[in-house]
């Protein structure tokens, strides 16, 4: 049996950080070693000769060692959509994205663009993500068989669509429920995949679809659910446009009976006080996703109202619309809306969100999110000297609050050393 001791500046959060000097989220271990055995960690604390002499031991000093980051909200077929120039949401998806997402019906090109999906996952120490796949079920096939061959914790699933999108891209409400009994009873619970009912966004789903994935939801409660909410004016106006009789967007995915702890809902950016209330009582999950907000034009996700509301919170980069895989530079950016906000987001609730906020936002915190005892060894190395200017500024850095603030204003992947998944370390497989 192969044991194998990481050792390097041990960090995880073991709750919520309450400011930017809250000692007690955290424990930073300088001289710490993870012990991995069969993909899992056995014991993480103080290095030690003696736990050394048991294991292979990999010296990641001076380099931070931290659970993987975790994505909430991403779409694996827009890879090929990143910074695609339009006014706003609508015309986005019409010119570019559902452009993009008909190639999917081809399997070849499906595993192509999973496989180097995982790649970058990994090229920027994301082991996680919730993933949007394209409305043909062989996309997610491709996305579980490539995330499988990695041993990679996802969710994902595929889109549901029957309105709205060309008519290469719809499915029925029929296909979309069958295809997606099909794929859970394929996917869900097989090695590390967890399978997300998928309906689009209320646009994209007629009421007949949306009454199907409520029977999904009730059918799979252990499945995530995850959609799109309230990202952009016109897009509301028109989701309220076919649900007339329902008193908002939110209303819409309440009627059908789609919130609820497992739901994972992207941008809600634009939300009246009855609307955010309902995300609070119904324990849904609000994703901020700061590149593609700012990128797309959407609006800036406003933090605090739905912190103060008690609304639950994640992180993501809802790539195509989103600028970058990184979660650096996603908190990067998360940091400056919330400045045009007036808000303040420090370092540790920044890295934290992308880690073990993240893990508890998708439920998954048993799994991912810490280094306890038990959790899958999927962890990230982070050096911040990565570049010439950030070596220069770790001269004047002296908290530890200042060295991850660093990190997530200048680091990109060039500040991740390693990404293990499972106990293996991925990144230095890939080609350069
Ligand atoms: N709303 C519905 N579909 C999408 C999508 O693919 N990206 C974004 N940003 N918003 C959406
Ligand atoms: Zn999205």
């Amino acid at each position: 049996m192969t044991r194998t001791l990481l050792r390097g500046r041990v960090l995880e959060f073991v709750a919520e950080p309450q400011g930017p000097d809250d000692q007690a989220s955290y424990r930073l271990i300088e001289d710490g070693a993870i012990l991995i055995e069969n993909g899992r960690i056995v014991q993480t604390g103080p290095f030690s000769t003696a736990l050394a002499e048991s294991a292979e031991v990999i010296d990641h000093r001076p380099h931070l060692l931290l659970p993987g980051f975790i994505d909430a909200h991403i779409h694996f077929p827009q890879m090929q959509v990143i910074g695609s120039y339009a006014a706003a949401l609508l015309e986005w998806l019409e010119k570019y994205t559902f452009i993009a997402e008909q190639r999917f019906a081809d399997p070849e090109h499906a595993e192509r663009i999973a496989s180097r999906f995982f790649d970058e996952l990994i090229r920027h120490g994301t082991t996680t993500a919730a993933a949007y796949c394209s409305v043909h079920p062989q996309s997610v096939d491709a996305f579980f068989s490539e995330a499988g061959k990695r041993n990679m914790a996802m969710i994902g699933g595929k889109v549901m669509m029957d309105r709205n999108a060309p008519e290469a891209l719809r499915d029925t409400p029929q296909t979309g429920f069958d295809d997606t009994v099909r794929l859970i009873e394929a996917w869900h619970g097989r090695g590390r995949a967890h399978y997300a009912i998928t309906p689009r966004f209320a646009i994209t789903s007629s009421p007949e679809q949306m009454e199907m994935a409520q029977a999904l939801a009730q059918s799979y409660p252990d499945c995530h659910i995850q959609t799109h909410l309230s990202e952009n004016l016109d897009e509301i106006a028109f989701a309220r446009s076919l649900y007339p009789n329902l008193r908002d967007y939110t209303g819409i995915y309440e009627h059908y009976g789609l919130l609820g702890p497992k739901t994972l809902l992207g941008h809600a950016i634009h939300l009246s006080e009855r609307e955010v209330s309902l995300l609070a009582e119904t324990r849904s999950v609000a994703v901020f996703c700061p590149t593609s907000n700012l990128f797309i034009g959407s609006g800036l996700f406003d933090l605090d109202r739905l912190r103060r509301a008690d609304v639950r919170i994640a992180v993501a980069t809802d790539v195509g619309g989103g600028t970058s895989y990184s979660m650096l530079r996603t908190l990067d950016e998360g940091y400056k809306v919330l400045q045009l906000r007036g808000q303040r987001l420090d370092p540790l609730r920044s890295i934290y969100m992308a880690t073990l906020g993240n893990a508890r936002a998708l439920g998954l915190e048993d799994e991912i999110g810490t280094l306890r005892a038990g959790s899958a060894a999927d962890i990230v190395v982070l050096d911040a000297r990565a570049t010439p200017q950030m070596d220069l500024r770790m001269e004047t850095v002296e908290t530890l609050a200042e060295e991850l603030f660093l990190l997530q204003t200048c680091g990109d992947d060039r500040a991740v050393r390693e990404t293990y998944v499972a106990g293996r370390p991925l990144k230095g497989m890939l080609a350069p």
